[in-house]
């Protein structure tokens, strides 16, 4: 690494808003879907210079809740390629000591893709190198009033508390965001962790995701570094 990168200021989770597939895409004449195979490339790039830099936990936006709102055309060449990717890379996850996750609405999906879903996060369950949480048919919103219903469906009529509701996220053994990356310059979050990205760090990247390196990670990292997070403290 470039400029020294304290191990003890690196971030525990990062989460990356994966934007600008489509922008990669069009600046290239090339259909939209092109830009998304280019954007899994640099997925695989970026787990490995995440897992090597010592990231613990790495979660990526892939699809929103809101994403159905694209043509069919893009819905449907999105999701042959997240079958394709889980059919290929799983193997590849686990033999890098990866503990695969997915956090969102994940019952819309085909019993195909959930078969292997189900079959990829029980066979890494103990792998420890890095836990990889792939955000699909993910909303914040979502998230929250998925946490609410399961409090009201268990019967619950007592205090509601942060904790109570914490753990009916998807994933909330996950320790929070500590460093919400969004490429494709736009400065918004679009529905990503919207409870657990409370005290985040942002960090905004005008590289399209099929650009984004591993030097461009580690100014993130290195920017990270620098701050003072304070928590509402003096
Ligand atoms: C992000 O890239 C990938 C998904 C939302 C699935 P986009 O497809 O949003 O790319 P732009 O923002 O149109 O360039
Ligand atoms: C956010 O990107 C969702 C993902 C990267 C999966 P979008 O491209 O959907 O966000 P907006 O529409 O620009 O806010
Ligand atoms: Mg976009």
């Amino acid at each position: 690494m470039g400029e020294a990168l304290e191990t003890s200021k690196l971030p525990r989770h990062v989460g990356i808003v994966m934007d600008g597939n489509g922008r990669w895409a069009k600046k290239r004449h090339l259909p939209r879907v092109i830009g998304h195979q280019a954007g899994m490339k640099a997925l695989e790039r970026i787990i490995d210079a995440a897992k090597e830099i010592g990231i613990r936990y790495l979660s990526v936006y892939a699809f929103s809740t809101e994403n159905w709102r694209r043509p069919s055309s893009e819905v449907q060449g999105l999701m042959g390629l997240f079958r394709y990717y889980l059919k290929g890379k799983m193997e590849q996850m686990h033999r890098r000591n990866a503990r695969v996750r997915f956090a969102g609405r994940m019952n819309v999906f085909p019993e195909d893709i959930l078969k292997i879903v189900a079959e990829a996060e029980e066979k890494t369950k103990d792998n420890d190198g890095i836990d990889v949480i792939f955000c699909t048919n993910y909303g914040g919103r979502q998230e929250i009033l998925d946490a609410v219903e399961k409090l009201l469906a268990s019967g619950f009529n007592g205090t509601v508390t942060e904790e109570l509701l914490r753990g009916g996220m998807y994933v909330p053994d996950v320790p929070d965001p500590d460093l919400l990356i969004r490429t494709g310059g736009e400065l918004r979050m679009s529905n990503f962790w919207l409870w657990e990205g409370a005290y985040s760090e942002y960090y905004f990247s005008d590289a399209f995701w099929p650009d984004f390196s591993r030097a461009e990670l580690e100014s993130a990292l290195l920017s990270y570094a620098g701050r003072e997070r304070r928590f509402g403290t003096a």
